[in-house]
C-alpha cells in the first residue's frame, strides 16, 4: 500500500496515527520476481529460518487442515500447557500471540496511553515506537552511543534506566536486538532489572533467544519469580521456522498475563498456528539443526566480510549487519537486479549499513557474490 501525505480523513484519526508511517517489511520473493521476469530470487531479509520447520510441523498442519471451518481454540489451551511445561511456569503466566508482535503491541495497549512513556534503545526493534506511538504514549529513547570512542549499537542500559521517570510504564529491551544482533550478558540486565521500580513493566524481547550460544547469554524466563514486572517474549518465527503462521508468545506473572488478555483479540492465534507450534516445540533436534546452520553460516558471512574489509556489527542472531560506508539504498537496488534481495535499515539510523538474513551455504554464496561484484571487489 502506498502511503498517503495528503490523507482525506487523516484529521480524523486519532493523534498516535499522525506520526506513524506503515512498517515498511522486506520485499516479498514473488514481488521481485515478477518485476524481474526471473524464477530464483533470493531473500535474505526478514531473518527467516532457511531450514523451514519441522517436518513434524507440517504433519499437524495437513492433519489439522480437515478442520478449517471452526473457530481456533481461543484460550491455547494445549499450546499454553505444553509452553508451561517446556519454560517450567505456569500455563496462566502465558499469553499467546499473533507472532510475539502482537504480543508487544498488547502490552503497549494494556500499560500505556497518553501522559505514559515509554523507554527503549537507540537502534531497537522498529514495533517499540509503533505501538508506544499508536496508543499516544511518549517513546524515550536512549542513545546506543555513549560517547566514547569508535561505534557502539548495543543498549545502553544506563542510559535507558537514566529515562525511566514518573511517567514510565514499559521498558522495551531487545536481547539480541535486531537489527544490530548486539546483546546484554546476564550480571548487567539482572542488576538493570532489578534496579528498576516495579511499576514499570519491562519486556524483554527475545526473538532470537534460540539462536543464542554464549554461555553469559540469560534466559531471562528463570527470572520471572523474582521480578514480577518482567515479560519475556518468544516466538515461533525465527529458528522454529513458522513466521508465515504467526505466532509467538509472552511469559509473565500471571496477573500480567490477565491484564493483556483483557486486550487481546478473541481467536488470535489461528488453529494452523497452534498446532504447528506444538508440533515445532516438541521437536528440539530440528531446532538444533537450525542453529548448527545458522552457526556455520554465521561464520561464512563473517569471514567473508572480514576478507571484503568491511565492518559488521557482531551478531548472536540468524542475520548480521555491515556497515558498506556508503548510502545503502544503491547497494541494495543493484543487489536487487541480481536477484538478491536483504535489508536496507536507514529507518533505524544506519544509513550505511545492509542487514542480511543468515542462509544455507549455498545462499551466502549467492548474496556475497552479488554483494563483490556490486561493491566491485
Ligand atoms: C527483535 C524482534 N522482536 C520481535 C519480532 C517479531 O516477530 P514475530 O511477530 O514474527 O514473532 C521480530 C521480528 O523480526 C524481531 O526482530
Amino acid at each position: 500500500m502506498t502511503e498517503q501525505t495528503d490523507n482525506l480523513f487523516l484529521h480524523v484519526a486519532t493523534p498516535g496515527i499522525h506520526g506513524l508511517k506503515p512498517y515498511v517489511p522486506g520485499k516479498p520473493i514473488s514481488e521481485l520476481e515478477r518485476e524481474l521476469g526471473i524464477s530464483d530470487a533470493l531473500k535474505l531479509a526478514s531473518n527467516e529460518s532457511p531450514l523451514g520447520p519441522s517436518p513434524k510441523a507440517l504433519a499437524a498442519v495437513a492433519e489439522a487442515l480437515g478442520e478449517l471451518a471452526r473457530y481456533p481454540d481461543g484460550g491455547g489451551f494445549r499450546l499454553r500447557g505444553a509452553l508451561a511445561e517446556h519454560h517450567g511456569v505456569e500455563p496462566a503466566g502465558v499469553t499467546l500471540g499473533n507472532g510475539s508482535n502482537d504480543v508487544l503491541d498488547l502490552v503497549a495497549r494494556t500499560f500505556l496511553g497518553p501522559g505514559t512513556e515509554a523507554v527503549f534503545s537507540e537502534h531497537a526493534f522498529a514495533v517499540y515506537p509503533i505501538c508506544t506511538q499508536l496508543v499516544g504514549a511518549r517513546a524515550r529513547v536512549a542513545p546506543a552511543h555513549d560517547g566514547s570512542a569508535g561505534p557502539r549499537y548495543g543498549h545502553d542500559l544506563r542510559a535507558m534506566r537514566a529515562l525511566v521517570g514518573e511517567d514510565t510504564r514499559v521498558v522495551f529491551i531487545a536481547n539480541p536486538n535486531n537489527p544490530t544482533g548486539t546483546w546484554l550478558p546476564r550480571d548487567g540486565l539482572l542488576e538493570f532489572l532489578e534496579g528498576l521500580p516495579e511499576k514499570v513493566i519491562v519486556v524483554v524481547d527475545e526473538a532470537y533467544f534460540e539462536y543464542v550460544e554464549d554461555p553469559a547469554y540469560p534466559d531471562t524466563s528463570r527470572w520471572l519469580e523474582q521480578l514480577p514486572h518482567l515479560v519475556v517474549t518468544r516466538t515461533f518465527s525465527k529458528a522454529y521456522g513458522l513466521a508465515a503462521l504467526r505466532v509467538g508468545y509472552s511469559l509473565s506473572h500471571p496477573h500480567i498475563a490477565e491484564l493483556l488478555n483483557r486486550a487481546r483479540h478473541p481467536f488470535n492465534v489461528n488453529a494452523l498456528a497452534q498446532v504447528a507450534a506444538l508440533a515445532a516445540l516438541g521437536d528440539q533436534e530440528h531446532l538444533q539443526r537450525a542453529r548448527a546452520v545458522n552457526r556455520q553460516g554465521m561464520a561464512q558471512l563473517a569471514g567473508a566480510f572480514e576478507e571484503l574489509g568491511l565492518a559488521y556489527i557482531p551478531s548472536v542472531g540468524n542475520f548480521v549487519t555491515v556497515d558498506l560506508g556508503r548510502p545503502v539504498a544503491d547497494v541494495d537496488r543493484a543487489l536487487l537486479r541480481q536477484g538478491v534481495i536483504a535489508r536496507t535499515v536507514e529507518a533505524y539510523g544506519l544509513p550505511t549499513h545492509l542487514r542480511v538474513t543468515v542462509g544455507l551455504p549455498e545462499e551466502n554464496a549467492r548474496f556475497l557474490a552479488a554483494l563483490r561484484e556490486v561493491l566491485d571487489r
